[in-house]
């Protein structure tokens, strides 16, 4: 994937002025960053590009202020955060009405700049071509590293790169090769472990990776629904009859195209889900008419860590059970943690993301261990649902 574009090198940013697109979307509360793992990840990257660089103007959204300015949604806190990881003031540059006058707004004699939140513009989502003019006005070159929203056609994204010499940052290109390693051009057998409630949701996901990997392996809510289609009874369990002949099609193409579908053999059932509540392991079909599968079963767990084994690399997105609420995260702790080591031993290649699946891997402790965790939502699934993403195209040289 990376011999089509051109990575941004010590050399290439050489004295130049750049501007770097990159994803400080993440949690705050009152100016508060309550996670900064998505800002800490690029931080190197910057620091390295600060060593070299003229001038490097940091550009991120936050939220989906859709056109206007919301001070809530400003960008203006990570300013300090900022200024302390990279031991240099970082100059703040407030949201200009009018866009192209952004280059007077920005001060020359300034190492580092942070954009007001670029979706203040409307022009942003519209992949307008003037803001994008705009951004280009202010540098030489321009570096995306933020893979979690190159599935936006938007302005700092796309339309920026018919302007200026374009270039992926380090954070993107070795997310790009971890993807690639997983699921482009994997070491065989490859797996795919795939959990989340719903089937509508990832059905593209689903009918993608059958094509590519040689098992996948499916738990959640999202399991039910091919138990049911298979004739499992599934009793109260969360599942989808209207998609029972989609999930039928699915495990058909499957078996067409020699990817072998294992599901659940057990589950923890309740008749609730809540904290402190009774729950039961029950094998397949010996559900109560009231009782609802929270989590696949210490069998199902034994059966998929059994597959795992036989595989060089595993595809892993999405959560085994309702892992909020205790003891339904013991399966996504348990096949993590297996995970984890298999990893560390040197047996398997393992990429994680999408959605939830960050939390399931923090929750099995697990992040440092995987060979990469994508911290990309939208942006990983479209990936593994094999839809060509336009950030990551137009860098293509
Ligand atoms: C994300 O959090 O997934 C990215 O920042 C993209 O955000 P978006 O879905 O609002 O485009």
């Amino acid at each position: 994937m990376t011999d089509h574009y051109n990575v941004i090198s010590k050399q290439s940013a050489q004295n130049k002025r750049i501007v770097m697109r990159v994803d400080f979307n993440v949690p705050m509360q009152d100016g508060k960053i309550l996670d900064d793992t998505r800002i800490k990840r690029v931080i190197p990257g910057i620091k390295t590009l600060l060593e070299c660089s003229k001038q490097l103007i940091l550009v991120t959204h936050l939220g989906r202020p859709k056109g206007n300015v919301d001070n809530t949604l400003s960008s203006q806190p990570l300013q300090e955060y900022l200024s302390e990881a990279v031991s240099m003031p970082v100059r703040f540059i407030a949201h200009i009405e009018d866009s192209s006058q952004l280059l007077e707004a920005v001060d020359s004699h300034d190492k580092i700049c942070l954009l007001e939140n670029c979706r203040f513009y409307a022009g942003e989502e519209q992949n307008d071509q003037n803001l994008a003019r705009a951004y280009a006005s202010l540098a030489d070159i321009y570096v995306n590293d933020a893979f979690s929203c190159s599935h936006r056609s938007h302005a700092s994204i796309q339309a920026i790169t018919g302007f200026l010499p374009s270039y992926a940052g380090p954070v993107l290109a070795v997310e790009l090769t971890a993807l690639s390693d997983a699921l482009e051009s994997p070491k065989r057998p490859v797996a795919a472990f795939v959990g989340g409630a719903k089937i509508s949701t990832k059905l593209s996901v689903l009918e993608n990776l059958i094509s590519k990997v040689d098992k996948l392996l499916l738990a959640g809510a999202m399991a039910n629904t091919f138990l049911a289609a298979r004739q499992v009874p599934v009793a109260a369990s969360l599942y989808e009859p209207d998609l029972i002949p989609t999930a039928k099609t699915i495990l058909e193409l499957a078996q067409q195209q020699g990817c072998k579908i294992i599901l659940p053999v057990d589950g923890v059932v309740s008749t609730k889900l809540e904290k402190g509540g009774r729950f039961h392991t029950r094998l397949n079909g010996a559900l109560e008419d009231n009782e609802m599968i929270l989590d696949i079963g210490p069998a199902s767990v034994a059966l998929f860590k059994e597959h795992i084994k036989d595989c060089k690399t595993l595809l892993w997105n999405g959560p085994a059970g309702a892992f909020e609420i205790a003891p339904y995260d013991e399966a996504s702790k348990s096949l993590g943690a297996f995970i984890g080591m298999r990893t560390r031993n040197g047996q398997l290649i393992s990429v994680a993301g999408g959605g939830d699946t960050v939390a399931a891997v923090n929750l099995a402790g697990v992040a440092d261990e995987l060979t990469y965790v994508s911290l990309a939502g939208g942006a990983f699934l479209e990936w593994i649902e094999g839809k060509s993403l336009p950030g990551i195209e137009a860098l293509h040289s």
